[in-house]
């Protein structure tokens, strides 16, 4: 066999991932995220040339959904079952939490039982970022008052205040479409979608780990559609590090005018998005915000990303990305989406080697000089 070309690989910052969690890309420096990202494409060839990376067996990596997934389910048990960790997926309102059980508690007694924690709990603002950090509080005090010297790494597979594994996975596919992001006009946009009123935190995750790269990155959204401040201050002042800009619109034509890169997708209005805190747990109550929504979104069916807008884009041929699903027919139209149908596919199995890196990058002992014997053929 011959070797496989992997991207250059720091085994002292490789090694430096050991024992990390996941909760927000805001908890990494650039440095640490880089390293992750040059792990992830070292997976991916790995994997794509048939070489396995099963530096984990009998290891069981366990994860709590409290809200529905396609992609992110599958990116965990994909990736957890590649590294040769026996994936386990649970609807998190079928477990004791619905009975008052607490995220410490909780994250106590599963991660006494599994080595790897995967997490989404995004539907209202101030809950999901909350339950997961309370979850790796329980799971790093037993370790801690057991003596267990196992990592047992958590990953946030999207909460209400970001969602990291789609953020790095829209990174990773940017980085293989351009190299640099320096220079580059991204537009993040709302757009109109009659579905459900949609999460906050792929937007915010955007805009916090976009802006560390040099990117222009435009924010647009009608009025009442704002992003949490901490997310817009934390994305000004990564942009003035970077040397790249952020700037906010009203305008999805502003915003798309000139840009490289389009990423046009809903999310829900903020004081109805407030509103639900109060109602999490009226069934009723929650069931009229929606429809208020849902209301709201309906006044902006002209937020689309369709072929007059996707003209005015650089060269009239900007990445179309989507962190998918997306309305089609109300988000963006049918025709830009087939055109993007192979990419954006591209861009969501990014998830599955940056989920892999984050789990063996927190994991294995020695995993540069592992990986490279890999790609020599070497066990
Ligand atoms: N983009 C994303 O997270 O997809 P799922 O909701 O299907 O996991």
């Amino acid at each position: 066999m011959s070797t496989i070309k992997l991207p250059a690989l720091d085994a002292a910052a490789v090694a430096k991932l050991a024992g990390k969690s996941l909760l927000t890309t805001e908890d990494f420096t650039t440095a640490e995220l880089d390293t992750l990202l040059s792990v992830a494409s070292a997976l991916e060839a790995l994997d794509r040339a048939g070489v396995k990376t099963d530096f984990l067996t009998s290891e069981l990596a366990y994860s709590l959904f409290f809200d529905q997934s396609t992609r992110t389910r599958s990116a965990w048990a994909g990736a957890s079952s590649r590294l040769g960790m026996a994936p386990v997926i649970v609807d998190g309102k079928s477990t004791q939490v619905a009975h008052g059980e607490t995220p410490s508690e909780t994250g106590a007694m599963l991660g006494m039982n599994s080595h790897a924690m995967g997490v989404r709990h995004d539907l209202i603002l101030g809950y999901g970022r909350k339950f997961i950090r309370e979850i790796k509080d329980g799971i790093d005090s037993y370790l801690k008052a057991t003596g267990d010297e196992r990592s047992v790494p958590i990953v946030n597979l999207q909460c209400d205040f970001d969602h990291p594994t789609q953020s790095l996975a829209d990174l990773m596919w940017l980085k293989e479409r351009f190299g640099s992001l320096k220079g580059k006009k991204i537009a993040v946009s709302w757009a109109y979608s009659p579905s459900y009123a949609k999460p906050l935190s792929v937007p915010q995750g955007l805009i916090m780990l976009l802006t560390r790269y040099g990117a222009n990155v435009t924010l647009a959204h009608p009025e009442g559609y704002k992003l949490l401040d901490e997310c817009t201050t934390a994305a000004k002042s990564h942009s003035a590090e970077s040397g790249g800009s952020f700037h906010v619109t009203s305008s999805m034509d502003e915003a798309f005018a000139g840009a490289d890169v389009v990423y046009p997708k809903s999310w829900g209005p903020m004081d109805l998005m407030l509103e639900r805190v109060a109602s999490a747990n009226d069934a009723k109550a929650m069931g009229e915000i929606e429809k208020r929504a849902l209301e709201r979104n309906a006044s902006h069916k002209d937020w689309i990303c369709d072929e007059r807008r996707m003209a005015t884009t650089a060269g009239g041929k900007a990445l179309y990305m989507h962190c998918l699903p997306a309305d089609i027919g109300a988000e963006v139209t049918p025709g830009v989406m087939a055109g993007a149908v192979v990419d954006v596919a591209r861009e969501a199995n990014k998830k599955l080697y940056v989920i892999m890196a984050l789990l063996a990058g927190s994991k294995v002992k020695g995993l540069a000089e592992k990986l490279q014997a890999r790609a020599k053929g070497q066990a």
